[in-house]
C-alpha cells in the first residue's frame, strides 16, 4: 500500500463545540417531541455518541449497516443493506446520523428506504459534507457540522481501510510523493 501521513484538520475541541451547536439546533426543531436517532455504522458511531448525549429530544438509538466504499477510497454507487433497523419507524421522528456525505448516494438510498416505512418526519445530520463531490442533487441535508473540500479524511469515527477511526480529531490523508 502507498505510504501516507495524516495532517490534522479539525481539532477535537472544534468538533465538540460544533456538536453542541448542532444539538441545540436539532432540539429547537424537535422541541416537545421525541426523536429516534439512526446511526450508519461504523463511521457515525463516535459522532452519534457525542451528539446523543447533548440532545434533549433523542430518546432511542438504532443502527444500520450499508455498504458503500469497501476498503478503498473509491465510491461505489451500489448501496446495499447489510444490517437493517430493529426499531419500527412508523409515525416517529427520525434523525439519520452520518459521518460524512460525499457523492450523496448512500444517504439518498437510506432515506428512500426509511421513507417507505412512513415515519412522521425524517431529518439528516452529518458531521462532514463534501459538496463538491455530490452526484445526487435531490438530497436535503438538514444539519451539517463542517463543509470540507474534496479531500480524503479520517478520524472521529471515519476510516481509511478500517483504520484511524479512533483518532479524536479529523485529519486529511496525504499520500507521499504527491
Ligand atoms: P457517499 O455515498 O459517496 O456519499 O459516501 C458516503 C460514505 O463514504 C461515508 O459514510 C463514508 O463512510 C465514506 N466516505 C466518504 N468520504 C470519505 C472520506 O473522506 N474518508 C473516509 N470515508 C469517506
Ligand atoms: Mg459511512
Amino acid at each position: 500500500m502507498q505510504k501516507y501521513s495524516i495532517k490534522p484538520y479539525i481539532s477535537e475541541e472544534d468538533i465538540l463545540k460544533r456538536v453542541e451547536e448542532l444539538a441545540k439546533e436539532i432540539d429547537k426543531d424537535f422541541e416537545g417531541e421525541e426523536v429516534l436517532l439512526i446511526g450508519l455504522l461504523r463511521g457515525s458511531v463516535v459522532f452519534l455518541s457525542d451528539l446523543c448525549r447533548k440532545l434533549k429530544t433523542a430518546d432511542t438509538l438504532d443502527f444500520m449497516v450499508v455498504s458503500s466504499y469497501g476498503n478503498g477510497m473509491e465510491s461505489s454507487r451500489n448501496v446495499k443493506i447489510i444490517k437493517d433497523l430493529e426499531e419500527n419507524v412508523k409515525g416517529r421522528n427520525v434523525l439519520i446520523v452520518e459521518d460524512i456525505i460525499d457523492t450523496g448516494n448512500t444517504l439518498k438510498k437510506v432515506k428512500e428506504i426509511i421513507e417507505t416505512r412512513e415515519p412522521k418526519k425524517i431529518k439528516i445530520v452529518t458531521l462532514l459534507d463534501k459538496p463538491e463531490r455530490r452526484e445526487v442533487d435531490d438530497i436535503e441535508v438538514d444539519y451539517v457540522g463542517f463543509k470540507i473540500p474534496d479531500e480524503f479524511v479520517v478520524g472521529y469515527g471515519i476510516d481509511f481501510a478500517q483504520k484511524h477511526r479512533t483518532l479524536p480529531y479529523v485529519g486529511i490523508v496525504v499520500k507521499e510523493n504527491e
